[in-house]
C-alpha cells in the first residue's frame, strides 16, 4: 500500500515551521498513542535538530484511553531518554489530563514565570491525532481547524492561554510517516489515512495478522474463539460467522467483516491495543534504511547505463 502525499503542500509546511520557528520557546508535537512512531512528522525533528537554538519538546501521546498502557509506559521512556524531550501520555476525553500540559511548559521553563514572560509554544500534529481537541480544551473555545485540508491555506493562529502561554497552532499540513509501509498500514488502521484512500480488506488482514500475533486472547475472547487459524482469510471467516457476517448462500461476507473489524480497534471494542512498540521500531528503521540504500544502488547503476547509452 501506498499513500500519496503532495511534495508541494510538505514543502509548504516544512517552510512555515522553519519562518515560525525564531519566536518559539517550546515545541509540542501531539502523536497518537496507539502509533507514537507512524503519527510523528518526519520533518519536525530534523528542522529541531537543524536549528541553532535548543528547545524542550513536549510528546503528547493522546488517546492513551485506546493504547495498550504498557507499550505507552515503554513508548514514554523512549521518548524521555533523549535530551530535551518530555513525553506527556494523556486522554483529550478528560480535560484535567490535558490541563497537565500547562503546568509541564512551566517545569521545563522556570525562568518565563520567573521573568513574568509568556512561553512561546508551537504546537503541531498530523490530522487526527487531535490536536484541536486539546487546543480546545486548553483555550475554553472552539477553535478552527488550521489547515488539516491539503488544499486549505490558512495562517498561523495565535492562542492566548491564561497561564502564561501563547499557542501557535502551525498552519500546514502535516504528512504522516510514509518511508516505512508498515507505518501506513498503522496510519491506515487508525483511520488517520482517509477511508476513501485505503482498501479495507487490504488493511484488515494486516490488522488480524498483527493482532494474532501480538494479542491472541483479545483475539479469541471477542469473538469467542478456541484457536486462531493461521490462514489468514480462514480467521477472518471464523471471525465473520460470529458477527453473522453472512451471504445468501451461508457465503461469507468478506467486505464487512473486514469493516467490522477496523471499526470495533478504533472505538476500542477490540480492547486497549497500541499497533508499535519501540523494539518493533527499531527494527524496522534497519529494514528501511536497507532499502532506502538499495533504492539509491539501483538509481545509480540506472543512471549509469543511460550514460553509457548516450556515449555510444
Ligand atoms: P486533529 O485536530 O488532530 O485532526 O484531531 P481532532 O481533535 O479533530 O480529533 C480527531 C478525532 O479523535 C475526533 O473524533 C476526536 O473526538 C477524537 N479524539 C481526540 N482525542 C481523543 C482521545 O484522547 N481519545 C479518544 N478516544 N478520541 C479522541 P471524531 O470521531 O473524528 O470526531 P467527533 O465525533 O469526536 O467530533
Amino acid at each position: 500500500m501506498t499513500i500519496q502525499w503532495y511534495p508541494g503542500h510538505m514543502h509548504k509546511a516544512q517552510k512555515e515551521i522553519k519562518e515560525a520557528l525564531p519566536k518559539v520557546d517550546l515545541v509540542i508535537e501531539v502523536v497518537d498513542a496507539r502509533i507514537p512512531y507512524s503519527s510523528t512528522n518526519p520533518a519536525v525533528a530534523e528542522i529541531l535538530e537543524n536549528s541553532d537554538k535548543k528547545r524542550p519538546i513536549i510528546r503528547i501521546l493522546n488517546k492513551i484511553d485506546l493504547a495498550d498502557p504498557a507499550i505507552t509506559k515503554l513508548w514514554c521512556e523512549e521518548f524521555d531518554s533523549h535530551q530535551d524531550t518530555r513525553s506527556l501520555p494523556i486522554t483529550a476525553k478528560k480535560p484535567e489530563e490535558v490541563r497537565k500540559l500547562i503546568k509541564l511548559c512551566h517545569q521545563l521553563l522556570p525562568e518565563f514565570k520567573q521573568k513574568e514572560k509568556p512561553i512561546n509554544a508551537m504546537i503541531m500534529g498530523i490530522p487526527n491525532v487531535g490536536k484541536s481537541t486539546i487546543i480546545n480544551i486548553l483555550s475554553n473555545r472552539t477553535i478552527a481547524k488550521v489547515g488539516n485540508e491539503p488544499a486549505v491555506t490558512k495562517r498561523q493562529q495565535r492562542i492566548d492561554l491564561d497561564e502564561g502561554i501563547i499557542l501557535w497552532d502551525t498552519p500546514g499540513f502535516l504528512w504522516p510517516r510514509i518511508d516505512n509501509t508498515n507505518s501506513s498500514y498503522r496510519l491506515a488502521i487508525t483511520g488517520a489515512i482517509k477511508d476513501t484512500v485505503l482498501e479495507y480488506d487490504d488493511i484488515a488482514y494486516y490488522a488480524v495478522e498483527y493482532f494474532r500475533e501480538a494479542y491472541p486472547e483479545l483475539l479469541k475472547q471477542n469473538f469467542k474463539l478456541d484457536e486462531l487459524a493461521e490462514d489468514t482469510t480462514q480467521l477472518l471467516e471464523a471471525i465473520g460467522v460470529i458477527r453473522g457476517c453472512l451471504r445468501r448462500g451461508g457465503r461469507i461476507d468478506m467486505d464487512r467483516i473486514c469493516k467490522i473489524l477496523v471499526h470495533e480497534f478504533r472505538s476500542s471494542t477490540l480492547g486497549n491495543i497500541s499497533l508499535e512498540t519501540p523494539d518493533m521500531i527499531k527494527k524496522e528503521m534497519v529494514e528501511v534504511e536497507e532499502q532506502i540504500r538499495l533504492k539509491a544502488e539501483k538509481d545509480e547503476n540506472k543512471k549509469g547505463k543511460k550514460k553509457k547509452r548516450r556515449r555510444r
